[in-house]
């Protein structure tokens, strides 16, 4: 038997009036990504042959983040969930089955959908959708059961008497329809509620009029149907999917020192052995080896730290590669471009940018190297600049191998420092200095002796 049709479809067009931003609420991020992002991750884990996005609200810049494969359904007006199901309706012509999924329903997992899906192909329903209990359902739409326990409708908390919304059984905004049905239905919806829109749930009761089948499908994991309608909410599901990555972590050997005080985004990778300490946040693409340490506050974006590194208070790493036993901080600040190779050690109030520090190179504090080539065992001492822009263009610094750079030490690029080298604290280097070369620059130093006893005996001072 050939596999029936499967279409996916992802609501995104309302205004997401409960959350007071002008901000798209499905564009509010999510442990750093768009909280779209989330429910179409599962729509592309769906078998399906179709998927469909529905946008209205603030279209051209949702539409922006939306991933190839699916298809771009404009809402014009955004009147109700059945009317933008409606708008997609090309997308499911035909016969099979559509899944509809919230755009504002992140916690929810592809096998829970799967299981829905498989349970209405079995019992060739006409509808099925999931439901949870919950501790506090208000808001939500609530499943009406007759005795046997069959439903008979969903009715919205707007519409609802007092004995309805005790109800604490509710809609989660995840449906299977029949296409041929759903294609009747909608057409027959009307806005007749206290929101005056279009509501998909009524459906429900429609199909229950007709004696189709319908089934309400009781979630085993209630947090998953938690829909993002207002700040609050959005506090709450950020928090449930950063446990449920560092759980994951922790799961893999990583060390979690305090979970409720770090962040990872889920598409990281920390090796095990790994310890991350409070208040650590690595995003993006990180990959973060087995046996480092990144230290309490400190921020790692789009990073690659090799295996045994340690990085320690507060730093801030973008776009950067740290090679192995490497040493950080505290308070360093790796900006993009940045190359550690292997036991580079980067110290306190150091900023690089598009800097390359190969094996054993030193720079422990207060400096900033921008557009730079550090060579081997090169010791950068405290308070070195390049100086690398002019107001208008950038340029290169480059030193070589086993370089002492004194203290203080500004390097006017471009500029290059042979291997070996010496720069004496508190040189302006402004030309090239061969290998093996000493260079100074500074007023000699006068001396003038008893001058400071003088001084205060003329004053009267002790
Ligand atoms: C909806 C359900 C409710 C359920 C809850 C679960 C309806 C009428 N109610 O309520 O039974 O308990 O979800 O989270 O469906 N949208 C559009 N176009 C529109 C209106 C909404 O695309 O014209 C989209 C929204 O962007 C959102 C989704 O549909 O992603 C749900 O809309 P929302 O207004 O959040 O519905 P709820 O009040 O949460
Ligand atoms: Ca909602």
């Amino acid at each position: 038997m050939m596999a029936r049709q499967l279409t996916v479809l992802v609501l995104a067009a309302g205004r997401g009036t409960r959350m007071r931003s002008a901000v798209a609420k499905v564009l509010h991020p999510v442990l750093g990504r768009p909280l779209i992002a989330w429910p179409l991750a599962v729509a592309r884990a769906l078998p399906a042959s179709r998927r469909g996005v529905v946008v209205g609200h603030q279209a051209e810049a949702v539409s922006k983040v939306l991933p190839v494969g699916f298809e771009v359904v404009l809402q014009r007006q955004t009147l109700g969930t059945g009317h933008a199901v409606r708008q997609a309706r090309r997308l499911f012509a035909g016969e099979g089955d559509t899944v509809v999924l919230s755009g504002d329903t992140p916690l929810l997992t592809a096998a829970t959908v799967r299981r829905l899906l498989a349970g209405h192909r079995r019992r060739r329903a006409t509808v099925s959708f999931l439901t949870a209990r919950l501790a506090d359902p208000s808001g939500y739409g609530r499943v009406v059961r007759d005795a046997r326990g069959e439903v008979r409708a969903i009715v919205e908390h707007d519409d609802a008497d007092a004995a309805t919304r005790r109800i604490d059984e509710v809609n989660a905004g995840v449906y299977c329809f029949d296409n041929r049905f759903l294609g009747r239905a909608l057409g027959r919806l009307r806005a007749a509620n206290r929101q005056e829109e279009f509501y998909l749930t009524d459906i429900i009761a429609a199909a229950v009029g007709s004696s189709l089948a319908v089934v309400g499908v009781p979630c085993d994991d209630p947090e998953e149907m938690l829909g993002v309608n207002d700040r609050l909410q959005l506090a709450r599901v950020h928090d449930v999917l950063r446990r449920r990555v560092l759980e994951r972590l922790m799961r893999a050997g990583v060390t979690v020192v305090d979970p409720g005080s770090t962040w990872v985004e889920p598409g990281v990778r920390v090796g095990a052995d790994s310890v991350l300490f409070p208040g650590a946040t690595l995003q993006g693409g990180t990959v973060v080896g087995a046996g480092c340490h990144i230290g309490p506050h400190t921020r790692v974006r789009d990073s690659r730290i090799a295996p045994g590194s340690v990085i320690t208070d507060c730093c801030v790493i973008e776009e950067a590669a740290i090679g192995p036993r490497c040493h950080v901080g505290p308070f360093a600040h790796l900006r993009p471009g940045t190359r550690l190779a292997a036991g580079v050690r980067v110290g306190n109030f150091v900023e690089t940018k598009k800097a390359r520090l190969k094996a054993g190179a030193k720079a422990n504090h207060l400096s900033y190297l921008g557009d730079a080539e550090i060579g081997r065992r090169t010791n950068v001492g405290a308070g070195t600049i390049t100086c690398n822009y002019d107001g208008y263009s950038k340029f290169k610094t480059v030193i070589g191998d086993d370089v002492f750079i004194g203290s203080d030490t500004q390097l006017v690029a471009p500029v290059r420092v042979g291997k070996g080298a010496l720069v004496a604290a508190g040189t302006t280097v402004t030309k090239d200095v061969p290998a093996g070369a000493l260079v100074l620059s500074r007023t000699a130093q006068k001396t003038v002796a008893g001058w400071a006893a003088r001084r205060r005996e003329r004053l009267g001072k002790k």
